[in-house]
């Protein structure tokens, strides 16, 4: 799975053979300019889930549930969870935490809603986390973890997302479930991996984490492209010929 948050980086996700392509509230970040995800509405989402719907045709579409829009009800979480599919276009949604979501989730799954899950580090909670850290690393963390894995694959979850834990939890947790968990700084050892497009195509570098291998660095590619068609206005090279447009001489003459 690779997130996208429009039209041209869904196309290119999606032809590239990816199985899942994530509409991440991480978009918050990486395109929005927020310094987190907490400020990103349902509006928003809606509107990039559409974008990228419009550009697929064989991924499935994953919509992420940004802040506080599944905690408020249980009615007005699957409305807003509704509007990812029905709006949106997207076949599933995403949702953060544990145990005390798994109303919401099962209320979801309900209403035809498939629901993917998303542990570990929460980047919704950063406030209570404290930062963006690795959890789970002592036993009582590590538990909880493995405890809410469970209750919300018993509410319906049909996949977890697993991010910024240890390897060792990561392959615990993947054991013990009878579903796929998706991992993103969790080792090699959950069934599928996840990461952000911009991080991993260099498109985005404020506090990128380790997580995030650089497969590419586009932001170069981009600031030397940038910078060639300043100079070449400044100096007149472009628009050459090949890029202007002719025009009869005799009716120009006539003017
Ligand atoms: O918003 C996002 O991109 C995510 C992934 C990091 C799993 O939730
Ligand atoms: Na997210």
């Amino acid at each position: 799975m690779l997130t996208a948050y429009d039209f041209p980086m869904a196309k290119l996700v999606d032809a590239a053979g990816i199985d899942a392509i994530l509409v991440g509230d991480s978009m918050g970040n990486v395109v929005l300019g927020y310094g987190s995800t907490i400020p990103v509405t349902m509006d928003d989402m809606v509107h990039h889930v559409k974008a990228v719907t419009r550009g697929v045709s064989r991924a499935m579409v994953v919509g992420d549930m940004p802040f506080l829009s599944y905690h408020l009800s249980r009615e007005e979480s699957v409305r807003n969870a509704g509007r990812l599919l029905q709006e949106g276009g997207a076949q599933t949604v995403k949702l953060e935490g544990g145990a005390e979501v798994a109303d919401v989730i099962r209320a979801m799954v309900n209403a035809g809603i498939p629901v993917m899950g998303h542990l570990g580090l929460t980047p919704q909670s950063v406030n209570q986390l404290g930062g963006y850290k690795v959890q789970g690393k002592d036993e009582a963390t590590a538990r909880k973890l493995i405890e809410d894995a469970l209750a919300i694959q018993e509410a319906g979850v049909f996949s977890v997302v697993l991010e910024c834990v240890p390897t060792a939890l990561a392959r615990l947790i993947t054991e013990k479930l009878d579903i796929p968990t998706i991992g993103i700084g969790a080792g090699p050892v959950c069934d599928g991996q996840v990461l952000v497009a911009h991080d991993m195509l260099g498109l985005y570098g404020e506090g990128s984490p380790k997580f995030a291998k650089r497969y590419a660095q586009l932001s170069d590619q981009i600031t030397d492209a940038f910078k060639a068609y300043r100079q070449e206005v400044e100096s007149r090279a472009f628009p050459g010929p090949e890029h202007s447009f002719g025009m009869d001489e005799e009716i120009l003459e006539k003017l």
